[in-house]
């Protein structure tokens, strides 16, 4: 089993030990090549706003790094572990620059076959929102499921019991992370049909082979499909999604000025 952490830290700090004891966990249940990619090391060049990735395709980024080399390493993985520390309430900018520079996953999904772990880390406070937010952006990539690690590490020693505590509840996230990893059979959720059918009634709307082209040329071979690539779906679950799909789309009609 292939594990890759991605590092928001910018240093080897809380967010780095944390995930180190993370990594010891896991190793327990299976063989598990845990690797780790430090977004301070890579060559990852900060997003410059173009919307070509997404209107044009991922092909059309004018930036020329490392993007598709950690984007091939995510896609060889079976789990990747997005980490972060809070910084101001948010993920840290390193972070924070790698999930825009992947945003075209949001429109067109593909980790479709692997797991996200969420581990972030904090003084005191931001936790929820930083975790909240890592959670949408794996679930809109595609990714099957997300469990979250948030661990409180002040800047002050900590009584033995509270760090046993800690370790416990690591230890925990790395026993449910490894079950959700050896789980085989997966279908999709209300909010997962919801994001197919959205966005595919979107790019269906007579302008937007103009304006999200990628997306048009992405859901057009996906019309008489139930999701994104051949799982069992829940036909009741399916028909609300694409209700509401049908809804946005009507709504959008009603936006949209004609030329
Ligand atoms: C620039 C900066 C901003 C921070 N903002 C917050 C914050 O908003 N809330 C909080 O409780 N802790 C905050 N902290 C504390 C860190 O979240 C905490 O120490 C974390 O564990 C650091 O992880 P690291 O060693 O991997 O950087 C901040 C720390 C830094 C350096």
């Amino acid at each position: 089993m292939k594990v890759l952490a991605i590092m928001g830290s910018p240093h080897k700090g809380n967010t780095y030990k944390i995930t180190q004891q993370f990594e010891e966990n896991l190793k327990k249940y299976d063989n598990v090549d845990f690797n780790y990619l430090f977004l301070r090391e890579s060559n990852l060049k900060r997003c410059i706003g173009c919307f070509n990735c997404i209107g044009i395709g991922e092909e059309h980024c004018p930036l020329k790094d490392d993007r598709d080399n950690i984007l091939k390493q995510m896609l060889d993985s079976n789990g990747v572990v997005f980490t972060s520390p809070v910084y101001m309430f948010n993920v840290t900018a390193l972070m924070k620059n790698f999930i825009d520079r992947l945003a075209y996953n949001g429109h067109r999904p593909q980790f479709f076959k692997q797991d996200a772990m969420i581990i972030s880390t904090t003084g005191g406070m931001g936790l929820k929102q930083v975790n909240e937010y890592l959670k949408s952006v794996a679930s809109t990539w595609g990714f099957r499921s997300n469990t979250v690690l948030g661990v409180i590490t002040p800047p002050f020693k900590l009584k033995d019991k509270i760090i046993k505590k800690k370790h416990k509840e690591v230890a925990k996230a790395a026993k449910e992370f490894y079950k959700k990893l050896s789980k085989s059979n997966w279908s999709p959720s209300l909010s997962n049909l919801i994001q197919f059918t959205a966005f595919r009634a979107i790019a269906d709307v007579e302008c937007m082979v103009d304006v999200l082209t990628a997306d048009y040329n992405f859901y057009k071979p996906l019309n008489d499909k139930k999701f994104y690539f051949d799982v069992k779906v829940n036909p009741i679950k399916y028909n609300i999604a694409n209700l509401l799909g049908g809804l946005i789309k009507n709504s959008l009609r009603k936006t949209i000025k004609k030329e």
